[in-house]
């Protein structure tokens, strides 16, 4: 017991430390977190050799001094990573820096988990609350959610709970209608979920009138926020209680790698589930349900998803304006019928929409101590004249990229009907309000003048003007006789 009892009181001493050192970093501004997270010269030098890069053990598990200390290890009475399934190293940092971003102003304490990707990060939020009421298994249950979100969340919705767990997905269409929202909940409701701001057609609602509706049904509110991100829109300071994130996208923006994360505040609204799981429920999903599932990421992505977020406030700043350099020109554009772009003053939602989307710490910087709304570079447009002409556009893009992808530091642009929005059917992108001619385009962080005379030239074709363009035959990437002329 004498080993047992040296190796807690170590743990206490570590645990005090850490909470100090947080308690430090919460106090620094957006950008310093983001750049320096939990991560400290302090352990770089007694752990980590001085790296001034968080670690990156590429190890399955860690060894233990004695049998008491891997008893207790095991136990989750002494920190530890013991085996990546359930904790690592660079898990930790991201996670620690994920959370404090979150919480950054909220007046909130967070926790996190990372995922292996963002439809895992919602898969294991939302099962915690689906699970069948042990005394009544076959009491119906739902779950109200915007019809306006991500294709795969609409499969997971509807084909995973409804079609294969037989749990009704209760859709709303208008998301601004707080009515609409109140009018499907019911006893058998076990939470509220939204994504805001919506994948590809920029649905946005009240958050707070949502979460509070939440909370007088005693259910969470669960946001999917991975487009706004922290840097410009925190949902728990507004009541939300769990908070998505693709990391895969803005967060990780130079596209190496897909990973997700689930960011909670303490003692979260619920009439479902444990005592454990409501005070904090990222930590509880942590410890038991993530290690049992194993829906965990490697430490590799989580190093790569770190260096991305350091720069992750500068980035959306400036990926926001020149989308709205771009919402400009296209909406003047006579080919193109309708721009969705929160920013846009013509957005029937751009009232709302400023409300909740502030550049953090954008106070700071202006004359008269104003915050700046920004918007985010999701957009997505509809060119007249159908689906064959918004191809005829998409194959012309020489500089935007045709991929099914958003949030990359380089412009990249799908047509959600036939991408990812296309597993839905017609009728699950009728109520997404998904046309055929919607072109998604996510703006990067090259000159937006460049983007938009790449989308001048595109659009050009439907005037008849643009040739098409030839391939090389060859890559460049070989050396040949070319090379000496260059
Ligand atoms: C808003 C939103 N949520 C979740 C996801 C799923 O994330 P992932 O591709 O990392 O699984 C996506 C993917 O595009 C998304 O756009």
């Amino acid at each position: 017991m004498e080993g047992k009892n040296h190796y807690l009181k170590a743990a206490q001493r570590a645990a005090k430390w850490h909470d100090e050192y947080r308690n430090k970093m919460r106090k620094c501004k957006f950008d310093t977190i983001a750049v320096h997270g939990l991560y400290s010269m302090q352990e770089a030098l007694d752990f980590n050799q001085g790296s001034i890069i968080e670690p990156m053990y590429a190890s399955t598990s860690q060894a233990y001094r004695d049998s008491d200390e891997m008893e207790l290890a095991l136990g989750y009475q002494i920190p530890t990573w013991c085996y990546s399934r359930i904790a690592n190293p660079s898990m930790y940092y991201l996670e620690g820096l994920l959370a404090m971003l979150e919480e950054y102003k909220t007046g909130q304490e967070a926790s996190c988990l990372v995922t292996s990707s963002g439809m895992s990060a919602i898969r294991t939020a939302v099962d915690e609350f689906l699970h069948p009421d042990p005394k009544n298994p076959k009491k119906p249950r739902n779950f109200v959610a915007t019809s306006q979100v991500y294709g795969g969340t609409f499969q997971q919705f509807s084909v995973r709970k409804g079609q294969e767990d037989g749990i009704e997905w209760r859709k709303v269409i208008n998301s601004a209608d707080m009515k609409e929202w109140e009018s499907l909940i019911d006893e058998n409701t076990r939470f509220l979920y939204g994504e805001m701001p919506s994948n590809p057609t920029l649905a946005f609602f009240d958050l707070k009138k949502v979460a509070d509706l939440a909370h007088k049904h005693g259910i969470p509110f669960i946001v999917d926020a991975t487009v706004a991100t922290p840097a410009l829109m925190r949902p728990l300071a507004f009541g939300a209680d769990i908070v998505i994130h693709s990391v895969t996208k803005s967060l990780h923006t130079s596209g190496f790698g897909i990973a997700g994360a689930i960011v909670s505040r303490k003692n979260i609204t619920s009439k479902f589930g444990n005592k454990d799981m409501k005070a904090n429920f990222c930590g509880y999903l942590k410890l038991l349900p993530a290690r049992d599932n194993g829906p965990n990421l490697s430490p590799m992505q989580c190093i790569l998803a770190i260096n991305d977020i350091r720069t992750l406030r500068m980035r959306m700043d400036v990926c926001s304006e020149n989308t709205m350099k771009v919402s400009k020109f296209l909406e003047k554009h006579k080919h193109i019928s309708k721009v969705n772009y929160l920013g846009l003053e013509s957005h029937p939602l751009h009232k709302i929409a400023k409300k909740y989307m502030v550049l953090v710490d954008s106070e700071f910087e202006t004359k008269d101590k104003k915050p700046v709304n920004r918007y985010g570079h999701l957009m997505s447009f509809e060119v007249k004249g159908g689906a064959e002409n918004a191809r005829k556009v998409f194959d012309a893009f020489e500089h935007i990229w045709r991929a099914t992808d958003l949030g990359r530091i380089k412009s990249v642009a799908t047509i959600p009907a036939i991408s990812t929005h296309s597993q839905q059917g017609e009728e699950g992108r009728k109520a997404a309000a998904i046309p055929m001619n919607l072109i998604r385009l996510s703006v990067g962080a090259e000159n937006p003048d460049d983007m938009i005379r790449d989308l001048e030239q595109a659009l050009a074709v439907l005037d008849g003007k643009k040739k098409k363009s030839t391939s090389p035959e060859y890559s460049a990437g070989g050396a040949s006789s070319a090379t000496l002329r260059r």
